[in-house]
C-alpha cells in the first residue's frame, strides 16, 4: 500500500458578530472584569444570534477554507465535523454542511465528539484516511455554539465559553514530509463527570423538570479540570516535539486549546517556549471547545505567524477527559 502525505491546503473560520464582554457579564452575575481577566485572560467572547447555529457558522468557515485551498465542494471526499453542540442530535452537522456546500451525493459525512480535543481528533482521522488512500480531499471542521448549553446564572462557567467555527481542507500529496507527522490521542474516562451536561441524552432525557433545573447546561469542576489541563498540556507538547526528533527551538508556533491563559502560560514556562511562540486569542473568543484550535490555526496562518515549511504543534484538551496533539509540517 502506498502511504501518501496529507497537506493542510487551506483554513477558514467564522465567529458571530455579537460580542459578550466581561462588563456585560458584570451585569448578569456576581463577577468583575478584573477577576475574569486575571483568572482566565478572557476579555470578551462571541455569541450566536437567534438565526445562527453551529452548522451555519461551520458552513461559512468551510467556504472560507475551500476558497483559501482553491478547492471546489465537488472535490471533497469526506467531511468530519467536531462538535458537542450539533444543530440537532441527528442529522449530523456534517450532513448539513454536505448539503449546504453542494458536495457530491454519496461522500462520507460524520460528526465527532471529543469535546475540546475534537478538532485535533478530526485532523488525525482525516490524515489517516488520506495517508491510506481512502480519501483525497477531506474537509475538517470544529464548530460550537456553547452559549446554547451555558447557564448564564452560573458565574463559574458562563465567563468562559463562546461560539465560533474553524475549518481546514486536507489534500493528498505525494510529499510525505508535509502535514501531520506525529500524533497522540488520549482519554481518561475516570474524569468524565468533571465536565459534563447531565440531561438531554439517553441517560436522563429532557423533561420540563430537567430543563427547569438547567440540567441541559455545562457543569464543570473548574479546579480539577484546571489541574489536569496544566499537567497534560506541557506533557503532551513535549511528547509532540520529541516524537519528530525536534527540539523546542525548531517549533515555529504552538497552537494550544484556548481554555485559560494561565494554562497556556504555565505550559510555555515548563517547556521553555517564549510567549511569542504560543498562539493566544482567548482574550477575544474565550473557550470555543472544538472550534478553539481550528479558529486559532486559521488566524495564526492569516497573521503570518506560521506558514509553509514551519513546524507547528496543535493541542486540544478537554471534556471526556480527552487530549490530542499533532506535530505538523505546514
Ligand atoms: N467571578 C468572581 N469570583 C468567582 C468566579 C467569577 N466568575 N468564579 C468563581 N469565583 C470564586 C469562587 O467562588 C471562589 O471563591 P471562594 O474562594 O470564596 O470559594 C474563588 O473565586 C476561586 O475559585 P476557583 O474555582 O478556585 O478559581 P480558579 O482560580 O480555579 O479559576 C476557573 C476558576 C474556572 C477560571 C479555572 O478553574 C479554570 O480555568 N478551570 C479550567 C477550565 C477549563 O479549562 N475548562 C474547559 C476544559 S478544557
Amino acid at each position: 500500500m502506498t502511504i501518501h502525505g496529507a497537506l493542510i491546503a487551506g483554513t477558514g473560520s467564522c465567529v458571530p458578530e455579537r460580542q459578550l464582554t466581561n462588563f456585560d457579564l458584570e451585569k448578569m452575575v456576581d463577577t468583575s472584569n478584573d477577576w475574569i481577566v486575571q483568572r482566565t485572560g478572557i476579555h470578551e467572547r462571541r455569541i450566536a444570534s437567534a438565526g445562527e447555529s453551529s452548522a451555519s457558522l461551520a458552513i461559512i468557515a468551510a467556504q472560507r477554507a475551500l476558497a483559501t485551498a482553491n478547492t471546489s465542494p465537488a472535490e471533497i471526499d469526506l467531511i468530519i465535523c467536531a462538535t458537542i453542540t450539533p444543530d440537532m442530535p441527528t442529522p449530523s452537522n456534517a450532513c448539513l454542511i454536505q448539503q449546504a456546500l453542494g458536495c457530491r451525493r454519496g461522500i462520507g459525512a460524520m460528526d465527532l465528539n471529543a469535546a475540546c480535543s475534537g478538532f485535533v481528533y478530526a485532523l488525525v482521522t482525516a490524515t489517516n484516511f488520506i495517508k491510506t488512500g481512502s480519501a483525497k480531499t477531506v474537509l475538517v471542521v470544529g464548530a460550537e455554539t456553547l452559549s446554547r448549553i451555558t447557564d448564564y446564572t452560573d458565574r463559574s462557567t458562563c465567563i468562559l465559553f463562546g461560539d465560533g467555527a474553524g475549518a481546514a481542507v486536507l489534500k493528498q500529496t505525494t510529499d510525505r514530509s508535509v502535514g501531520v507527522q506525529a500524533f497522540e490521542l488520549g482519554s481518561d474516562g475516570t474524569g468524565s463527570m468533571l465536565l459534563h451536561v447531565p440531561a438531554g441524552g439517553s441517560r436522563q432525557p429532557a423533561t420540563a423538570e430537567s430543563v427547569g433545573a438547567k440540567l441541559h447546561t455545562l457543569k464543570m469542576s473548574g479546579r480539577e479540570v484546571f489541574k489536569f489541563a496544566v499537567a497534560q498540556m506541557s506533557e503532551s507538547i513535549q511528547k509532540a516535539i520529541n516524537a519528530c526528533g525536534l527540539t523546542s527551538d525548531q517549533i515555529k508556533l504552538v497552537i494550544p486549546h484556548q481554555s485559560n491563559a494561565r494554562i497556556i502560560d504555565s505550559a510555555a514556562t515548563k517547556i521553555g517556549l517564549t510567549a511569542d511562540r504560543m498562539f493566544v486569542n482567548i482574550h477575544r473568543y474565550g473557550n470555543t471547545s472544538a472550534a478553539s484550535v481550528a479558529i486559532a490555526l486559521d488566524e495564526a496562518i492569516r497573521a503570518g505567524r506560521c506558514g509553509p515549511g514551519d513546524w507547528v504543534v496543535i493541542i486540544g484538551i478537554g471534556g471526556g477527559l480527552t487530549w490530542a496533539t499533532v506535530t505538523v509540517k505546514l
